[in-house]
């Protein structure tokens, strides 16, 4: 039976990865805080497993690893989203919040999980479309996804003489709880079991960059081609 841990599993874009993932017959590691809604899957799938931890506490990642098996694909998907609403008033509490549990907390799962991750496995971590350009209030949650990228990137090199692939996923806009906060219009909005199919089929190819959907991304990437004071002015707009 081939197997995946998926952080971030209780909802949203990592609960569609994991039940994709069970349907497909892996055991499915299913991380998260919140024991009842994992609890909940557990129920409903045989093969789905809980793995309850706080993934911005080495210790909790520790205490929820001890019978983990060697992994076929691990996924770093867990984040939360805040905004910056005054930049001249910056709250640098909420910088930190956000950093750690969006990047810092990958760093805790890589020195405990990674070595788990056999020969020919995959690793994939869940970045943004947000890392392509600066969006307004998104000074925390852009650092930390441009830095997961970067962190991604680098370990695909780094990775590649231990037989390990690796892939950054770059969503545009998901319905999840973590959008379903926002009041913004979201272009292109997609279903979290869109994004979840779309995920697999990336892994299944060994993609670098998982990308979706494509049109939305392909305009982000053509406007990062312009002087950055066009975008600038675009995004002043948006504000
Ligand atoms: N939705 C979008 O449009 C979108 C777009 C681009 C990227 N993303 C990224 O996709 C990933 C999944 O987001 P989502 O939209 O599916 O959001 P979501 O439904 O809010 O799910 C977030 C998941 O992360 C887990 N999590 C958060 N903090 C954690 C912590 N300290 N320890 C352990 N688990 C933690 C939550 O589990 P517990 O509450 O059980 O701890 C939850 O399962 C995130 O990295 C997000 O940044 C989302």
């Amino acid at each position: 039976m081939k197997s995946v841990l998926i952080t971030g599993a209780s909802s949203g874009i990592g609960k569609a990865l994991a039940t994709h993932y069970a349907d497909k017959g892996y055991q499915v590691f299913a991380g998260g805080r919140n024991l009842q809604r994992l609890n909940k899957l557990s129920a409903a799938y045989d093969n789905i497993t809980p793995l309850i931890c706080d993934v911005t506490c080495k210790e909790s990642i520790k205490q929820a690893s001890l019978n983990l098996p060697p992994l076929d694909i691990m996924i770093l998907n867990a984040g939360d989203c805040e905004y910056i609403d005054d930049a001249k008033d910056f709250d640098g509490d909420l910088f930190a919040r956000i950093i750690t549990t969006n990047l810092i907390s990958v760093g805790y799962c890589l020195q405990a999980w990674l070595k788990l991750i056999k020969s020919g496995g995959k690793l994939a971590l869940t970045s943004s479309s947000a890392a392509f350009l600066p969006l307004p209030r998104a000074e925390a949650y852009g650092a930390s996804k441009a830095g997961l990228t970067y962190l991604a990137k680098t370990l695909s090199i780094d990775l590649k003489a231990h037989n390990i692939h690796v892939s950054v996923i770059h969503p545009g806009f998901v319905d999840t709880p973590l959008t379903q906060k926002n009041t913004f219009v979201m272009p292109q909005i997609i279903t979290a079991e869109q994004a979840a199919r779309y995920i697999a089929l990336g892994l299944d190819n060994n993609k670098v960059e998982i990308n979706f959907p494509r049109y939305f991304i392909w305009i982000m990437k053509v406007i990062r081609l312009f002087p950055f004071s066009l975008w600038q002015k675009i995004a002043l707009r948006m504000s």
